[in-house]
């Protein structure tokens, strides 16, 4: 009885793979925000190396892996892919559950997967300065951690509800050197605006990041990272997929149904495009869930529209499933699940109709966290969850129909920075958030007009 699918550190990817070259329609080109026509790699200049500018835009399906990142990645890379036999005993579904676990990196989840190549690329073109939003603390922890590395000082602004929360992650981001800002901050003209309407505002992503990209555009010396969303950074998650086919095929077996949370959209393209990709050359096309929160619901009720990526309306114009710029979901938990966009890679190849989507509340996504955790032993992070929860209910319509599919889903991080949410849900002090069409509509009517 195999648990545990590993790869030898040769067999670790030399190219992430690049989706953009197998879809049958390009994606719709990013807008400039004050022109709103097409933007130039120019533009982009003054937030993101030239490298990373160039991996934005490129259409070869590979894209060599640098040396000094694959000898970075080694550190936790190979990821593990493990059978989850205990949780399919309780179930009682004759489904095989796999799961690839990215909670075994420094910063525990898949974020470092592009922190690193961000840093080294920002390295190499002379930067000593990033900033960055988090919402979650992971990604803030992981740019942290690749800022340690590459000799990059790292100012993070952290999603307020979060920072707040979890109080031991900024502790890990100053341990590796960075500086941790509470969001909105006092820090930068937008963050003041935002107090100075709303003096106890509780963040999001939105205004996080327009707080990173006013300091970046203030310095040459200091660019901008983001963790999730952009082509580049979906196109460095990749190494989940391909890592994933290669210990399917150890297990002698092919995913019917690969399961990701979304938050932006990176830890589910990097275990979904390989796949995807593989069977649009002709492959085996397995079917594809995307699950996200009831209470930031951008994939299963959102607009697909342009619209922009900050609150502060300060980042380019791009297609994407929206619930508006401005919108502010609950201080809910899963605080990486948060983000009111979509990466538009991942909106273009739902248009496609390459994966389905579905949505699902905060309490059945910590219950179900809670089964995996019994039975597999993984404690997984609140975002993880979800993907979980789509995985059991795969499992148990398998039972009822008596199929015994193989389910693969991507258990993107651990929840040991999260166990006050934990903590929460047991004291009975949780509650599910759903929006009416008219609460939804009000967000989405400040959409630019394109
Ligand atoms: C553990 C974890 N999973 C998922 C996400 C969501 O991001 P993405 O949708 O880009 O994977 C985050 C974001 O912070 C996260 O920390």
């Amino acid at each position: 009885m195999q648990t545990k699918f590993l790869l030898d550190e040769t067999q670790m990817p030399k190219r992430w793979y690049n989706l953009q070259a197998d879809l049958p329609e390009p994606l719709p080109p990013v807008l400039h925000p004050g022109t709103r026509k097409p933007i130039t790699p120019d533009d982009l200049e003054p937030l993101f190396p030239k490298a990373l500018i160039q991996q934005e835009v490129t259409t070869e399906r590979e894209v060599e892996i640098p040396e000094p990142v694959q000898d970075i990645y080694r550190l936790w890379r190979p990821a593990p892919l493990y059978r989850a036999h205990r949780l399919e005993k309780a179930l009682g579904t004759p489904a095989k559950i796999f799961y690839k676990y990215e909670g075994g990196s420094p910063a525990g989840s898949h974020k470092p997967n592009t922190a690193i190549p961000q840093a080294f690329y920002n390295r190499e073109e002379g930067i000593r300065r990033l900033t960055t939003e988090t919402g979650a603390g992971q990604w803030g922890t992981s740019l942290s951690f690749a800022g340690s590395l590459f000799d990059i000082d790292v100012t993070v602004f952290q999603v307020s509800v979060s920072y707040n929360q979890k109080p031991y992650r900024r502790a890990v981001m100053e341990t590796y050197g960075a500086r941790c800002v509470a969001s909105p901050s006092e820090m930068t003209q937008f963050g003041r605006q935002v107090l100075a309407q709303n003096p106890n505002h509780t963040g999001s992503l939105g205004i996080a990041i327009s707080e990173a990209v006013e300091l970046a555009v203030q310095d040459p010396s200091t660019k901008y990272a983001l963790g999730s969303v952009l082509n580049h950074v979906l196109l460095h998650q990749t190494v989940i997929g391909l890592e994933s086919m290669k210990q399917m095929e150890m297990a002698d077996c092919w995913p019917d149904v690969i399961v990701g949370c979304t938050g932006g959209g990176s830890n589910f393209a990097g275990i979904a495009f390989p796949f995807i990709g593989h069977a649009l050359r002709g492959g085996e096309q397995p079917r594809i869930v995307a699950v996200e929160p009831s209470a930031c619901p951008t994939l299963t009720r959102g607009k697909y529209a342009y619209d922009y990526g900050d609150t502060g309306h300060m980042t380019p114009l791009t297609k994407m499933h929206t619930l508006g710029s401005d919108f502010t979901p609950p201080g809910f938990h899963a605080g990486g699940l948060r983000y009111h966009g979509m990466a538009p890679l991942v909106s273009h190849a739902k248009e496609l109709g390459l994966f389905e989507a579905r949505s699902y509340t905060q309490k059945q996504c910590f219950e179900a966290g809670i089964l995996f955790a019994r039975n597999e032993g993984i404690v997984p992070a609140p975002e993880a969850n979800h993907a979980v929860k789509g995985a059991i209910d795969e499992a148990l319509r398998c039972r009822e129909e008596g199929k015994s599919e193989v389910i693969l889903f991507n258990l993107c991080g651990h929840g040991h920075f999260d166990m006050a949410a934990y903590t929460s849900y047991f004291a009975g002090e949780l509650s599910d958030h759903e929006y009416d069409d008219q609460e939804l509509a009000m967000a989405l009517s400040g959409l630019p007009p394109v």
